[in-house]
């Protein structure tokens, strides 16, 4: 294998099964725990959570009905666009924040899923405004148009793939760093979703910023999850207690 593009595909079919594979099926898909059975046979479905959609009030429904205004773009994000239009830092300070702390995602319309994935923001305390933006994709040109938008906290780190020190490691190291990754993955979506009850499920390898305490020994010194959009949002339902949310989020698997 010293063709670079064998190289390639191999790896990515390591990060796929590993990463991909293993964590967002476990953590996004919690065995059905006797505990929460109790909670259960009160709800009308028989679930612990439900789509954040389902949650959408009409106040929900004008998040973005004023236009944003002393918005100036920075730099994109890398990986931003496939399901958003796209995503940038901010230059200058915006309501108080350094533009540099904040990413504006631009969405791709005014709908039922867009409104939820502010709501899940919100709820998380992500968020720091939302409405509508006049957008050129540089990409494809074209006359600008007005487009929703939403204006959040920027979390630290980096994608698994993008951590230097990740590239150039041994497999063992790498595989080791992998398995931190996805208990303090699972720890982390735990965490939120007995807190702010809101429940990360498309925990996929660009919505996981990862930052290191050391390069040497690749230690994991915090995760962070991003990307609250349609369709990986869910909410807890009202009257099942945190203690039950952890256990849940953090199925036999993940650990
Ligand atoms: N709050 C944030 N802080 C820092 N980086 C972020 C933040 N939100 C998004 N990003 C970065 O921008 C990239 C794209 O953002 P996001 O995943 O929200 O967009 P998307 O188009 O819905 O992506 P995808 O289709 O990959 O899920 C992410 O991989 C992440 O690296
Ligand atoms: C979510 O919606 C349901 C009705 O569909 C409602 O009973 C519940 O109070 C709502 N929960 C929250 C947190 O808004
Ligand atoms: C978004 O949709 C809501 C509900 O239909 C509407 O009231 C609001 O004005 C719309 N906002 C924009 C910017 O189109």
């Amino acid at each position: 294998m010293s063709n670079p593009i064998h190289r390639r595909i191999l790896f990515s079919i390591i990060l796929l099964s590993t990463l991909l594979c293993m964590c967002p099926t476990t953590c996004a898909a919690p065995a059905f725990h006797s505990s929460l059975v109790k909670h259960a046979k009160r709800r009308i479905r028989g679930q612990w959570m439900r789509m954040i959609m389902e949650n959408v009030t009409e106040q929900d429904e004008q998040v973005f009905s004023s236009p944003l205004s002393g918005i100036i773009l920075d730099h994109r994000l890398p990986e931003s666009g496939s399901n958003s239009v796209s995503a940038y830092t901010l230059k200058g300070t915006y309501k108080g924040h350094n533009g540099e702390d904040l990413v504006i995602k631009i969405l791709p319309h005014n709908s039922t899923y867009t409104w939820g994935e502010a709501k899940a923001l919100k709820a998380v305390g992500d968020l720091v405004d939302s409405g509508t933006i006049s957008y050129t994709n540089p990409a494809r040109g074209g006359s600008p148009k007005y487009l929703p938008a939403v204006i959040m906290k920027k979390k630290s780190g980096q994608i698994l793939e993008h951590l230097p020190c990740y590239q150039g490691a041994k497999p063992a190291v790498k595989k080791k760093l992998r398995t931190s990754i996805v208990t303090l993955l699972c720890a982390k979506v735990a965490e939120v979703a007995a807190t702010k009850r809101v429940v990360h499920r498309e925990n996929h390898k660009r919505n996981i910023l990862i930052s290191l305490k050391d390069d040497k020994s690749l230690t994991v010194s915090s995760i962070e999850l991003v990307d609250y959009g349609w369709p990986g949002t869910f909410f807890v339902y009202e009257n099942v207690d945190a203690t039950d949310v952890k256990s849940q989020a953090v199925s036999v698997p993940c650990i």
